[in-house]
């Protein structure tokens, strides 16, 4: 990892390639903006291969070669996240079809097959030539593989993909029919050819058919990654490379890039300033974004993406306030990220995001607001350098699993309106980070080896044996945190035949009996046994559990389980065990953690409200997300500032 911040954006000259006016003029803007590194010709196919075969790269290389002299590096982008109309036009195969099973004609972006021979063979010659013109380059930091990847197709083409990926799974028809449930509902198949994937005209109520249809699409689109990156390093052994994620998409599990990424990055937009909404709470779901992408290869990681001042797509674009795009940005750095790169560059005169935040505006006003806050943060960076390689510690986890949240997503009931389980996690992460706990997100083929303690909230699908990895856990004198609607199916979605949470009905001294579901806007009361909780309530799940060894923290205080357990706690072996049989308030959730949360885990045991700290190396970050100016124990903070120390 680099020992200074890169800093910088999505930079696509190919808008103004004729104006070398424009393009001297940029440099001059970046460098006195303190840009140190751009993305460079994501969107530029069409620009450089204007006839099959025929690359004209001198226009990126004068760019590259021109940026790099005045010390502007580059992370150099493979363009297959939008493609040329003459492609198109010669290759059918490549466009993508709907689940309608319809063709999509050419246009926007991202609409390509993954699967189509064609495409990734000109995907392919591209990269290669790409490759040869710029290897040895001592400009190029690192690669970019496509952009924001997104695909998922219905053609014929996926169709047959999908089913060789489900004969190499399954072997047999038989075996398949047995972990899809096939029986019921006369849905056995009888040969893997019959096999579509779901669809609303069709089979869409099969669970292990759309959960396999989901892993084949996550597992299809990391193969076509690495087509990309087997295409460069056939040309640059010695290549890095990345590809900029996005939040928690649904259609790729991110933690199976971990082996072939060399550093994880995302694109980072969240919506400030929101009407009726703290900061701070804007502030912590996306600090769990940062921290789970951290994660991934728990090292420091790129924030690839943000925008300076406003998006284009928002409802309401609000833009950032004075000061926003500092402590935002440095909100990235607090979580691990070693960039600060924006979207895009300079303003499109025209064309889909001519109203996206840039750094340049339409009239390259270097006096303009947002040029003015960038330019401050670059400098700000400088004197940060030291923070850049910097890794967290973290003995505290929270698990995540991609599997499990399609499954959740897949499963009919108890709640059909909305699951939660985004909702339950970021309830975890909330109240960690407001005991100024550290929090890494895990999955569940991680190793929990190093962890103080483990969450686990709504872990519908027990997968990897992660049952008896938590059992170790615990027995070792782990501390485990579990909710509601955990333990209940295997890997293909089929019921545990044993009480759930399945294999850790000891380890938590209860087994649940029944499911309440609630409205949404319906709550029950709960009260508290312990004077260090407050009373709360039950909200999305009532869970009605019935304790073996565990006692309770609180208590159900309403309906016919008025008197049962809430959430209750255990001791196993040498470690001890939680488990909330419901949603709660964020006031519980905090008040919980603090009494169960081990004081080595909390960087700061007195957090005011708003402020967070983080940890990179030896050095505390500490930031207000307050508009007011507040007291720490012996420091002050001004509204919206950070602190190192
Ligand atoms: C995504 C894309 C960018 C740009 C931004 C706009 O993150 O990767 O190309 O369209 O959105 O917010
Ligand atoms: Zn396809």
């Amino acid at each position: 990892m680099q020992n200074y911040f890169l800093y910088g954006a999505d930079y696509n000259p190919e808008q103004w390639i004729e104006d070398e006016k424009v393009l001297k003029e940029d440099i001059a803007l970046m460098k006195e903006a303190h840009i140190n590194c751009v993305s460079l010709g994501i969107f530029a196919w069409s620009t450089i291969e204007k006839e099959e075969g025929i690359y004209d790269f001198s226009f990126l290389k004068n760019v590259v070669n021109n940026l790099y002299q005045e010390g502007i590096s580059t992370i150099l982008a493979t363009p297959s996240g939008a493609r040329p109309s003459w492609l198109a036009k010669k290759y059918p195969s490549i466009l993508r079809t709907n689940e309608r099973g319809e063709k999509e004609s050419f246009g926007g972006r991202h609409n390509h097959c993954f699967t189509s021979a064609e495409y990734r063979r000109l995907v392919h010659d591209y990269d290669k030539a790409l490759a040869l013109a710029f290897k040895g380059n001592k400009a190029i930091l690192l690669y970019h593989i496509s952009n924001e990847l997104q695909a998922e197709c219905f053609c014929p083409l996926c169709q047959e993909a999908f089913r060789t990926f489900l004969k190499n799974k399954y072997k047999s028809i038989e075996n398949l029919n047995k972990a899809w449930y096939s029986a019921f509902w006369s849905k056995d198949y009888f040969s893997f050819e019959d096999i579509l994937p779901p669809s609303p005209l069709g089979e869409n109520s099969n669970n292990g058919l759309t959960l396999d249809w989901k892993r084949f699409v996550s597992y299809q689109n990391l193969d076509f990654y690495l087509d990309e990156v087997k295409a460069i390093k056939e040309v640059d052994n010695n290549a890095k490379f990345t590809t900029n994620f996005m939040y928690f998409f649904p259609l790729i599990n991110y933690f199976d890039f971990k082996d072939y990424i060399d550093v994880a990055s995302w694109d980072n937009y969240p919506l400030w300033h929101k009407y009726k909404q703290e900061e701070s709470e804007t502030a912590l779901s996306t600090s769990f974004f940062h921290d789970l992408i951290y994660s991934v290869k728990n090292k420091p990681f790129l924030m690839m993406e943000s925008t300076p001042d406003q998006t284009n797509w928002q409802d309401i674009c609000k833009l950032k306030k004075p000061g926003m795009l500092e402590l935002s940005s440095l909100n990235a750095v607090a979580h691990g990220s070693c960039s600060v790169q924006y979207f895009q560059w300079r303003k499109s005169l025209g064309g889909p995001e001519q109203f996206h935040g840039a750094v340049v505006n339409h009239q390259s006003d270097n006096k303009a607001r947002t040029f003015l806050e960038v330019k401050q943060l670059g400098q700000k960076l400088e004197t940060l350098s030291y923070l850049a390689p910097l890794k967290k510690e973290s003995k505290c986890a929270i698990i995540y699993d991609w599997e499990n949240r399609w499954a959740l997503d897949i499963s009919k009931g108890p709640r059909n309106a909305d699951k939660g389980y985004h909702q339950e996690v970021v309830s975890h992460y909330k109240a960690l980070r407001e005991n100024g706990v550290e929090v890494t997100v895990l999955d569940s083929t991680a190793s929990f080896e190093g962890f103080k303690v483990i969450v686990a909230p709504m872990l519908f699908m027990f997968r990897k044996k992660i049952e008896v990895k938590l059992e170790e856990f615990v027995k070792n004198g782990g501390i485990l945190v579990m909710t509601y609607h955990s333990g209940i199916v295997d890997e293909n979605m089929n019921a545990f035949r044993e009480y759930n949470p399945k294999g850790l009905t000891d380890v938590l001294g209860i087994r649940r009996e029944e499911i309440d579901p609630l409205y949404d806007d319906e709550t029950k009361h709960i009260i508290s046994l312990r004077e260090d909780l407050p009373g709360t309530s039950a909200s999305l799940y009532s869970e009605v559990i019935t304790p073996s060894t565990a006692t309770a923290l609180s208590l159900y205080d309403e309906d016919y389980y008025k008197g049962r357990i809430a959430v209750s706690q255990n001791t196993y072996f040498k470690g001890s065990s939680y488990y909330f049989a419901t949603h709660v308030t964020s006031s519980y959730y905090k008040a919980f953690y603090k009494n169960i949360l081990p004081e080595e885990l909390m960087l700061d045991m007195k957090l005011e409200e708003g402020v967070f700290v983080s940890k990179r190396g030896n050095n505390l970050i500490y930031q207000n997300f307050n508009d007011k100016d507040v007291r720490c124990s012996s420091f002050g903070l001004k509204p919206w500032e950070t602190l190192i120390l």
